[in-house]
């Protein structure tokens, strides 16, 4: 059965999309998007498209990432993978490398080629056969100085631009933190216990742990012993710059970094729980349980009107029967298009693409 381009992820892209307001909440609008948040150069973007499992973000020293990207994963039934821009419609990009110069060029043209930053967020679809339909939000690095070229406000106009989509109570926080600084310093901790003080949705991913200084280790955080989260800490290991500058590819990127856990001594009793396929896999479980926890809304849709029912489909993009106009049918409908997303979920598919 085809997912065709399908129009309820346009109801996760509420979550960044201030403008766009529907009369009716619907269980779409509240399935959760996943954000990263941490310090400028902590790791965000690395952690996100080891994620996705592509090669396709602007990544490295300094203020890279400079406007919010809202990245909407669509599973397709078959075919060769493709992404999109919202700005660039009906343009097919089979070339993530060209994705990339898409971002920093689309980045530019809103900011300048300065060190500005823009709350406009760049909209990117990848439609896949070996995805599940997601929202995932890269977010510009929170920081503590202006530099030459940026205004004294950048501070605080960056935390209030991730303040706002981490907020929203269906956003999955990846609260990211490199093992080389002192947590004590971490602004991804800082940012997301004000947001979500009793850790219901965020995640502690630590980066950067094989640049620790020698001496140091991360034990401690990642057994929860300096920081207690209510999700086990992650750590990761993604590539360094060295490394993406000789292009070194995803999938040996990931067996050196399941060896760096593997083989060093702190952290073998560790290894199971560590890495960025584990955290694609933990990011899944707990999406399947925010999803099933969604379910006992499939009753509100019981008490609506037909013609709100059907506003709900037509949102949906499914085109309504002319002979259909029982509520029932409506109600069986929705509920159908929600089991098909369950499903693609439980079936353990996540982003990425590998089974789990
Ligand atoms: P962002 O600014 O938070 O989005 O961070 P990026 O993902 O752009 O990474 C910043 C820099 O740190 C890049 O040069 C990455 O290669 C490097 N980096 C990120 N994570 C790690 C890591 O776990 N280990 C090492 N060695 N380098 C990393
Ligand atoms: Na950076
Ligand atoms: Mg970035």
């Amino acid at each position: 059965r085809s997912t065709s381009p399908a129009k309820y992820p346009r109801a996760c892209t509420a979550l960044g999309d201030h403008g766009e307001e529907s009369a009716l909440p619907t269980l779409w609008d509240s399935l959760p998007a996943i954000a990263v948040v941490g310090g400028q150069s902590s790791g965000k973007s690395s952690v996100l498209e080891s994620i996705v499992g592509k090669d396709f973000l602007p990544r490295g020293s300094g203020i890279v990432t400079r406007r919010p990207l809202v990245l909407q994963l669509q599973k397709i039934d078959e075919g060769r993978e493709y992404a999109e821009f919202l700005h660039l419609p009906r343009k097919r990009f089979t070339d993530f490398a060209a994705v990339r110069k898409e971002i920093s060029d689309e980045t530019d043209r809103e900011t300048g080629r300065s060190k500005q930053i823009s709350s406009v967020p760049i909209h990117l679809s990848i439609y896949s056969p070996n995805v599940v339909n997601l929202t995932l939000i890269d977010l510009p690095g929170l920081t503590k100085v202006a530099v030459e070229g940026q205004p004294d406000s950048i501070v605080q106009d960056i935390e209030n631009m991730v303040r706002s989509y981490i907020e929203k109570p269906n956003c999955i926080i990846l609260a990211i933190s490199p093992a080389n600084q002192d947590l004590a310093t971490s602004d991804a901790i800082k940012i997301s216990r004000e947001v979500d003080p009793k850790g219901e949705r965020t995640f502690g991913v630590l980066t950067k742990i094989d640049l620790m200084d020698k001496g140091t280790d991360a034990v401690d955080i990642l057994e929860g012993k300096s920081y207690r989260l209510q999700f086990p800490w992650i750590g990761v290991v993604n590539r360094s710059q060295a490394d993406i500058n000789k292009s070194v590819d995803m999938i040996a990127a990931r067996r050196r970094e399941r060896e760096y856990f593997a083989s060093s001594p702190e952290y073998r009793h560790l290894a199971q729980r560590m890495g960025s396929e584990h955290l694609g896999k933990m990011l899944s479980k707990h999406l399947e349980t925010v999803i099933k926890a969604r379910i006992p809304g499939i009753q509100s849709l019981i008490n609506k009107s037909i013609a709100e029912l059907e506003a709900e489909l037509s949102r949906l993009g499914k085109p309504i029967a002319a002979d259909a106009g029982g509520k029932l049918y409506m109600i069986m409908e929705i509920c159908r298009i929600f089991d098909q997303i369950y499903k693609e979920h439980l079936d353990g598919v996540r982003p990425g693409g590998d089974k789990v």
